[in-house]
């Protein structure tokens, strides 16, 4: 216990229109949007209470890399704890002092956004975050209608319909420019970082906040049974729907260290706590294909608050990024205090939400090995909705093909078994075989039949099974009439 009670014990410190505030011991799971409305801020709004329809959108800024950046989070399923060392934005902060509205607000007022007005804060915010990213003295035009659309993928209005919404976020800089006071900001978020960590004890329990790696790890071993927290859109559900309420938490969100994203010994290294917006960045950088499906991972206010690791170690077979990072040949660092171990991720898993890590470990780091000469990377999500929905079934393949033949491939799925797994019956059929169709559909029908998934509310077995397979014949049309380069099947 020496190493935590060593975390300094000290309020919550945040500021809010560049003033500090601080908060006296908030519960383990106080989360942010409950303590604004309980103080009497209802402009931001529950809806779902569990990142689904951005009502509840804030805009946090915090300092990465020495600078500010602004991100739209949900606020619903965000722990008040770690907000610690950030700016907070709400809807309540955006008119100016004269009584101006921000040019966020006024587009959404000129192209009529707004019906019953539920959702409108939440868009709005997104919009904040969109116009400062952009830039406040960006030229009118600088948000193309993509732009705008990833940057609202989390809000979702039941009345107005998205055209006159989409149009308000692309004229925002029509407007007079609002810019924010960064280098005050920036000084401010300065002075609040501190290296000794942070210790949160209420009447509810204790939150422990480490503020380095070796900190996490001395926490985590030194109390095992803490509910480990990154960022949140997992066990923020557990909380609001599961009605669980963790007396100890270990909340990862403030160790900097763990969210690095680094290339190093031809492997694209990311820390577990990268944010999903930064990992997917990086990883879509590598292999643009699958940008697009690394898009319809949520919404984008979840993707800047969850993370590649929690992803992973929550262990969901349907969740996303899983499938990709087995095809990519990832291989995870799990550590604790003394030393540390490495294992591919489709050894991570041993049964349904189990998984290889050790009581005092935490998943510490995401190796992939940087793409190949001849590589060629798809991934295919299956679900419901094109957007913020979970997978059905999800299908990620890296082969090498080189001279029209594909000389090795890996495949990792998701939605076909209890975990997230590799089809090494299926690899084996593609693997020194001539690139065609046939060779495809062959190896389509040994994928269909070599998992026995389950029907659940998102599909049927014999779909998942028939619609797997059937994603092989989309690989072929896919390369072949949506032009893979050239420079990606030279070798
Ligand atoms: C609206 C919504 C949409 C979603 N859509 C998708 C989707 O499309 N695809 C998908 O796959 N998922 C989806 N999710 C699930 C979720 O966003 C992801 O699983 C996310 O990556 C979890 O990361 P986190 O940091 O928020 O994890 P948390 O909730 O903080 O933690 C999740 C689990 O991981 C453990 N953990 C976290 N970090 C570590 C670590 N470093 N070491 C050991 N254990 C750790 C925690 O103890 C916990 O058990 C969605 C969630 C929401 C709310
Ligand atoms: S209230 Fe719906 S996303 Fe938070
Ligand atoms: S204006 Fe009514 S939900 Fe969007």
């Amino acid at each position: 216990m020496s190493t935590l009670t060593a975390l300094p014990e000290r309020p919550l410190r945040f500021i809010r229109n560049h003033r500090l505030v601080t908060v006296e011991a908030p519960a383990p799971d106080a989360m942010l949007l409950d303590w604004l409305r309980a103080g009497g801020e209802h402009g931001t709004r529950e809806g779902c209470a569990e990142g689904d329809c951005g009502a509840c959108t804030v805009v946090l800024g915090e300092l990465h890399q020495g600078s500010l950046r602004l991100r739209a989070v949900n606020s619903c399923i965000r722990l008040l704890s770690s907000i610690d060392g950030c700016a907070l934005f709400t809807i309540e902060d955006l008119q100016a002092a004269d009584g101006a509205l921000h040019p966020a607000q006024q587009a959404m007022l000129e192209c009529h956004g707004s019906q019953c007005g539920f959702c409108t804060p939440g868009f709005v915010m997104s919009m904040f975050a969109l116009y400062h990213q952009a830039g406040a003295g960006a030229p009118p035009g600088c948000i193309d209608r993509e732009h705008a659309q990833t940057a609202l993928s989390g809000n979702l209005c039941r009345c107005t319909g998205y055209r006159p919404i989409l149009e308000a976020a692309q004229t925002m800089h029509e407007h007079p420019a609002r810019p924010l006071d960064e280098a005050t900001l920036t000084a401010q978020l300065r002075a609040l970082q501190v290296p000794e960590g942070q210790r949160l004890t209420s009447p509810g329990g204790v939150t422990w906040r480490p503020a380095d790696r070796t900190q996490a790890l001395a926490c985590r071993r030194a109390s095992p049974a803490a509910q480990i927290v990154a960022g949140t859109t997992d066990v923020g559900l557990w909380i609001n729907k599961g009605h669980q309420a963790p007396a100890e938490v270990l909340d990862l969100s403030g160790v900097a260290e763990l969210a690095e994203i680094r290339v190093g010994g031809g492997e694209l290294h990311i820390g577990a706590g990268a944010r999903l917006t930064d990992a997917f960045d990086a990883i879509s950088r590598r292999w643009p294909p699958v940008a697009g499906f690394l898009g319809r991972f949520a919404g984008q206010p979840v993707r800047n608050s969850a993370t590649l690791g929690g992803n992973i170690a929550n262990g969901s077979p349907i969740g996303d990024s899983m499938p990709l990072l087995i095809a990519l040949d990832t291989r995870l660092t799990l550590a604790n205090t003394r030393s540390q171990r490495e294992m591919p991720l489709e050894h991570f898993y041993t049964g349904y939400r189990r998984n290889r890590l050790g009581a005092d470990e935490l998943v510490c780091d995401v190796r992939i090995p940087e793409p190949v000469p001849g590589q060629v990377v798809r991934a295919y999500k299956v679900s419901k909705r094109f957007e913020d929905d979970i997978s059905a079934v999800c299908l990620a393949l890296a082969l090498r093909l080189v001279d029209g033949r594909i000389l090795a491939a890996r495949i990792g799925v998701g939605g076909m078994a209890a975990t997230p797994c590799r089809a090494p019956a299926t690899e084996a059929a593609l693997v020194d075989q001539p690139w065609s169709l046939a060779v495809l559909q062959a190896a389509g029908d040994i994928l269909r039949n070599e998992f026995t998934p389950i029907s659940d509310m998102r599909a049927s077995a014999g779909y998942r099974r028939e619609v797997i397979g059937n994603l092989l014949t989309r690989l072929w049309h896919d390369v072949q009439d949506g032009g893979v380069s050239l420079a990606e099947l030279q070798p």
